[in-house]
Formats: structure tokens, sequence, C-alpha cells
């Protein structure tokens, strides 16, 4: 039986250019959905799927993400002493959802380098890579725990996957391979392939289970499309190893709130699926229609 999957790998090196000029000064990965950091919904998603350590992979500039994941006591203290106790308690609760471990990436090679960033701070056992960019409403069971599954079921690597409108493969890793028992058996896979091109619409979501097998894989990738090391690439390898490559649809709604638009509709969305947001927001969103309209 494969070992359970306790890490997760963030890569949060970016330089967040879709978002400048925000991004000049503040971590892309600390701008709200509503009032919560893009990361921190990340990490509580790891975290409810039983992931106990998540390796950040930062660069120049991004301090704030450990310190919105550090105690802050100051803060704390003046909320306590003017009696705000459930405020305080939620600070604190950011602190104990995981134990938040920092590597730099020193140049930006690419996703798969970032990922390789964290090979000693993973070591030996099977770990999830969380990309922050694309955020998972789910309806119980967190998204990374429903790859997990499928983990712990055939010890294989396994990537979620959506099916991407005609014209959109472009923009994503883009898999095929053949059907069984609900997941994709992956057989081939690109990176962002030429329009025209690509092998299916199945894209891949950035969420991914990977055995340590990948390591020596990855280590060995050169680099690819954009002259980046692509995880993709080592993905590829992956599939063809006797571990293997699953992908798999997760229950849930995907948000990618890497560009401007899909920011602004996350932020929409996540408000209101909050009881008290709904209809306050709902009101203000026909109200801007008819006026702007
Ligand atoms: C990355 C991956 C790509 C994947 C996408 C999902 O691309 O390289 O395979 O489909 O995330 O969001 P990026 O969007 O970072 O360019």
């Amino acid at each position: 039986m494969p070992a359970p999957v306790r890490k997760a790998v963030i890569p949060a090196a970016g330089l967040g250019t879709r978002f400048l000029p925000v991004t000049k000064a503040i971590p892309k990965e600390m701008l709200p959905i509503v009032d919560t950091p893009t990361i921190q919904l990340v990490v509580d998603e790891a975290a409810r799927a039983g992931i106990r350590d998540v390796i950040v992979v930062n660069g120049r500039g991004k301090g704030a993400i450990e310190d919105h994941f550090d105690h802050a006591y100051e803060l704390e203290h003046t909320l306590r002493s003017r009696g705000k106790t459930a405020d305080a308690d939620a600070l604190a609760a950011i602190t104990h959802l995981v134990r938040i471990i920092s590597v730099r990436q020193l140049q930006p090679l690419g996703l798969g380098h970032a990922v390789l960033c964290a090979r000693e701070a993973v070591g030996d056992e099977p770990f999830a890579v969380l990309l922050g960019d694309d955020l998972i409403i789910d309806r119980g069971r967190p998204g990374i725990g429903q790859l997990a599954d499928v983990h712990a079921a055939t010890g294989a690597g396994v990537i979620a996957i959506m099916e991407v409108a005609a014209g959109q493969e472009h923009l994503y890793g883009v898999v095929a391979g053949d059907w069984s028992d609900g997941r994709l058996r992956v057989r081939e896979m690109v990176e962002k392939p030429k329009p025209g091109t690509a092998p299916s619409r199945w894209a891949i979501v950035g969420r991914y289970v990977l055995p340590p097998s990948i390591w020596p894989l990855l280590a060995a990738t050169r680099p690819g499309h954009g002259g980046e090391i692509q995880l993709t690439d080592a993905l590829r390898e992956l599939a063809a190893s006797p571990d293997g490559l699953y992908g798999v649809v997760i229950d849930g709604e995907r948000h990618d709130a890497g560009d401007k638009l899909g920011y602004l509709r996350a932020n929409l969305a996540y408000a209101i699926a909050r009881a008290e947001l709904r209809e306050p927001v709902l009101a203000m969103m026909r109200d801007l229609l008819e006026t702007s309209g």
C-alpha cells in the first residue's frame, strides 16, 4: 500500500506580471479572494486533506507569505483585549493549519524546476503539488484529497484534468490516453500545444499527487516550452514508467484566479458561496448590471 500524502509543494516564486501594478510590492499569492489570500485557500485545501507540511517555493519579495502564516502576537493580543475573541481565534487558527517550510528558487527556470527545489524538503515519499492560480470550491472532500485517494488505490501519479472548450488547449498542458473506471490512464502529454495540434481537449488543472520516482525524472528534464523546465515533460516520463499516471476529474468548481477576469469571477463566486454575503452580493450585481447597462 502506498504511503499517505503528508507533504505538499506550493510553487510561489512567480513575478505576477499579469497583476501589475499591485504585484510590484505584494506577492500575487497574497491577493485576496473576498478577505482571504489565495494561498490561504490553497493551504486550507491541503490541510483538510490531511497534509501537515507545506513547502512554499518562493523568491525575492515574498516575505509576506511567511508572515501571513506566522503567529501575529500583537494583533491577537489587541483583539483579545478588545473582547474580539472569535477574530483572535480565527487569526491563531491560520498559524495552526499546517507547518510552512520555505525554500527559495534562485532562478526563474520554470514550474518543473520550482518543484525540484523542494526535493530535499519532501524526501522519499509521495507528495502533492498545488498551483495557487487554480482555486477549487469542493463539495466536501478537498480536490487534492480526491487525487490522494486515487494514489492510495493505485500507487500511480495522479493529476487533475478538465475538458476545455475547443481553441483553449494552447493555454494548458494537455493529456490523452485511455479511460477506465472513471479515470484517464495518461499516454500522451504536451505542454501548451500549438493551436490545432492538441491530442485532446483534456487540460491539466494545477493539482498533482506524485510518487518519489518523479525526482530523478525531474532532475533529468531539459528546458521545454518557453525555454523553461516543465513539470509536464517530467510527467510524460512518469506516465511511461512502471508507476504510471492517471488523470482524474475533480468533483468541485474550479476557478482560474491567475488572470484578471478569472480573479474577479472567483471573488464573486466565493462571495456568493458565503451565507452572510450571498444576498447582498447578488443584489449588488443586479444593481451594477442595471446601472451600467
Ligand atoms: C501550469 C502548467 C500547465 C497547467 C496549468 C494549470 O501552467 O504548466 O500544464 O495546465 O498550470 O493551471 P501555467 O498556467 O502556470 O502557465
